[in-house]
């Protein structure tokens, strides 16, 4: 039966109103709308309790966290990044005059195979700039000794990981920075918006400059930075989310242990890193070739139900990459990759028929 609502891949959660409009009314009567408020100072702090980090700086968008990312750091030259992530990892080294260098993809895992990372070191590379894809934690050990051995910086693009743990910590300490994003479309979000977990502590002030165009106070200006602030009516909606964050993430276990259950043997599923306390963000499922994924997103079209080609296409393929590089795994993985609606109020009748539906289109 033909849904008469659409179902996306995902639904932005929307806290409770009463709550939203009680901060509304504090930044009514404070009339700072932004600027590194009240609101976003209160966030930042509840943030480094809840992910168990020690700075936490928030920023408009995760593009924009990855863009101050490199400027903190002073990248130049390469960068050795995956080509299977979002199209802001690459697109964020570009704009910032950094060539990225395609390091090809775990077939199982989806993430960058740090085998391949150094295949790719040359004097010119200065970082290495993976993604924790759908939430599963990269081989930080081993990228770890990597960047040791060659002196690169490392910034991971965590944008889908908010509150996973390996090992029982936060996974948001490896590398030199993380960068997580917030947008309507992630568990945790703050509207639009972004932050970076910085490790080093000199580098938070050098961060905070950054995003408020290099200014450090109103008679110097010692960065070329960026306009990147977050403001107050999104760190409101972050502080509603993060007292709803726990319950959101065991809705979506029970959904995303549902689809496992009932689709294994039908498609392949990403091979998930040992040792990891989820959030179950994503349920992506991989196909026998294109011509099945096609036919199953067509079924599930039809019925008004919009799973993602989530990445599609591979980075290595963008016209505005030179030189021209081809990453042959995350090209065969692009086109057979689809991630399933999974959101919080997805009822268990709409998840039933998407399964059926995926089932019956093999
Ligand atoms: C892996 C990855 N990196 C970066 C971004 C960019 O984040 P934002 O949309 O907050 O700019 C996204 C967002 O969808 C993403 O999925």
């Amino acid at each position: 039966m033909r849904l008469p609502n659409p179902v996306y891949v995902t639904k932005t959660y929307l806290p409770n109103k009463e709550k939203y409009m009680q901060y509304i009314d504090k930044i009514y009567e404070s009339n700072r709308i932004t600027n590194y408020g009240i609101l976003v100072k209160t966030l930042e702090q509840r943030l480094c309790e809840f992910l168990g980090v020690k700075n936490v700086v928030l920023t408009s968008s995760g593009t924009a966290a990855l863009e101050i990312a490199y400027r903190t750091l002073g990248i130049k030259g390469f960068a050795i990044t995956t080509p299977f992530s979002f199209v802001a990892t690459t697109s964020s080294l570009v704009t910032n005059g950094i060539l990225p260098i395609f390091a090809d993809i775990n077939p199982k895992d989806f993430n960058i195979d740090p085998q391949n990372i150094k295949k790719y070191i040359t004097k010119n590379a200065t970082a290495i700039v993976p993604v924790h894809v759908f939430g599963n934690p990269c081989k930080v050990e081993e990228i770890e000794s990597i960047s040791r051995e060659y002196n690169l910086k490392v910034i991971y693009d965590a944008a889908h990981i908010f509150g996973v743990k390996y090992n029982g910590k936060t996974i948001l300490e490896f590398g030199d920075i993380s960068v997580l994003s917030f947008h309507a479309t992630k568990i945790f979000h703050t509207i639009e918006g972004g932050a970076l977990v910085i490790n080093d502590e000199k580098l938070v002030q050098k961060a905070r400059y950054l995003i408020n165009f290099g200014i450090q106070d109103e008679e110097h200006i010692p960065e070329l930075g960026i306009n990147a602030k977050m403001n107050e009516f999104e760190a409101a909606m972050g502080l509603c989310m993060l007292d709803d964050i726990d319950v959101i993430i065991k809705n979506t276990k029970n959904i995303w242990e549902l689809y496992k259950k009932e689709l294994k043997g039908y498609v392949e599923f990403q091979k998930l890193t040992p040792n990891t306390a989820y959030n179950y963000a994503y349920f992506p499922v991989l196909f026998k070739d294109e011509t099945q994924l096609l036919k199953v997103k067509k079924a599930l079209n039809e019925q008004n139900i919009f799973p993602r080609r989530y990445f599609y296409p591979s980075l290595d393929t963008l016209s505005y990459i030179e030189p021209k590089q081809e990453c042959q795994i995350s090209r065969d993985i692009s086109k057979r990759i689809l991630c399933l609606p999974i959101f919080s109020e997805l009822s268990e009748c709409v998840q039933y028929q998407i399964i059926e539906l995926l089932r019956n289109n093999l």
